[in-house]
């Protein structure tokens, strides 16, 4: 995901490679990272001598797993930061609240946002929270971070849980869908590769329809199912299934595990 954020920052010469200081756990990741990113760009693993300057850049980009969170506080305490030193922690890690990370990482002023896959293509989301410290010139910084790849939203910390639940695991419900109807056209005689192509342009071309037009999802549906036609047919079989249900239940599960894991921080747990 850090990558997804860099790389169109340093592609529209943004911010230049020699001024970015990216930090793995592993060597290996570092050979690896070293062939597919910028020259000049800075990388090295948490226990290199020279990790700490990451710490102490202006703006901290800290994209880890949640379960990796509690390793990176470690990291951060035997880190000594010059006198009055404060600068900007961004934090991507799911389920780690404001008061967490402020608590965690006491020289940063710390915000919160959750991203999503498609920035990857430059089509993502990004709900942003703020500490209430945070100045105007610094809640310009981040939005810069993101507005390359995603549209920014600003949302207090209350329903970013929700926001993740629908627009962060959302793909892969999205993804799910596209490959179950790519098989079920397989099953009908289509070749896989283009049943694939036909289901993601579908819903892509769906997506689109519906955000351009402003159009109700209910209108759409009403549109394309004629009296007695191969459409009505299909959406018969659809609720039969509940797959409104299901699609329902699972963003309530994703909200109730990001909750759970906000708790379990709280309480020094470890979210697995
Ligand atoms: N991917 C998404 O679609 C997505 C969407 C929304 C939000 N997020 C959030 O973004 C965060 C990052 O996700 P991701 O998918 O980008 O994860 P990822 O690909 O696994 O990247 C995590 C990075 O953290 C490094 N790391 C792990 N432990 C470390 C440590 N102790 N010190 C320094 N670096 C360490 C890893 O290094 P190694 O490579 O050496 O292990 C790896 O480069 C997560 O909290 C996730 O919830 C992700």
């Amino acid at each position: 995901m850090a990558q997804a954020l860099l790389l169109p920052l340093i592609e529209a010469k943004k911010i230049a490679p020699e001024n970015i200081f990216a930090v793995v756990k592993n060597t290996a990741s570092v050979k690896r990272l070293k062939s597919e990113l910028p020259n000049g760009l800075n990388l090295v693993t948490a226990d290199d001598s020279n990790a700490f300057k990451a710490w102490q850049s202006a703006i901290v980009l800290l994209s880890v797993k949640p379960q990796q969170f509690s390793e990176v506080i470690d990291q951060a305490k035997q880190i000594v930061f010059p006198k009055e030193f404060s600068s900007l922690l961004v934090s991507l890690v799911a389920g780690q609240s404001l008061s967490k990370l402020q608590e965690s990482f006491p020289h940063h002023f710390s915000t919160r946002a959750v991203p999503n896959a498609p920035a990857f293509v430059r089509a993502g989301l990004t709900g942003i929270s703020w500490s209430k410290t945070i100045k105007a010139e610094q809640k310009s910084l981040v939005k810069d971070l993101f507005n390359p790849v995603s549209e920014v939203l600003e949302l207090p910390e209350s329903q970013l849980d929700a926001f993740l639940a629908l627009t962060s695991s959302g793909p892969a419900y999205v993804a799910l869908v596209s490959e179950a109807l790519a098989d079920g056209a397989v099953s009908v005689g289509l070749p896989r590769h283009l049943a694939n192509h036909l289901a993601h342009r579908t819903i892509a071309g769906t997506a689109a329809l519906l955000n351009e037009k402003d159009m109700h999802p209910g209108q759409l549906k009403d549109m394309v199912a004629s009296p007695a036609g191969t459409t009505i047919a299909a959406l018969r079989k659809l609720e039969k299934s509940a797959l409104r249900s299901a699609l329902i239940e699972a963003v309530v599960a994703a909200f109730e595990r990001s909750q759970e894991l906000s708790d379990l921080s709280r309480q020094g747990g470890n979210s697995k």
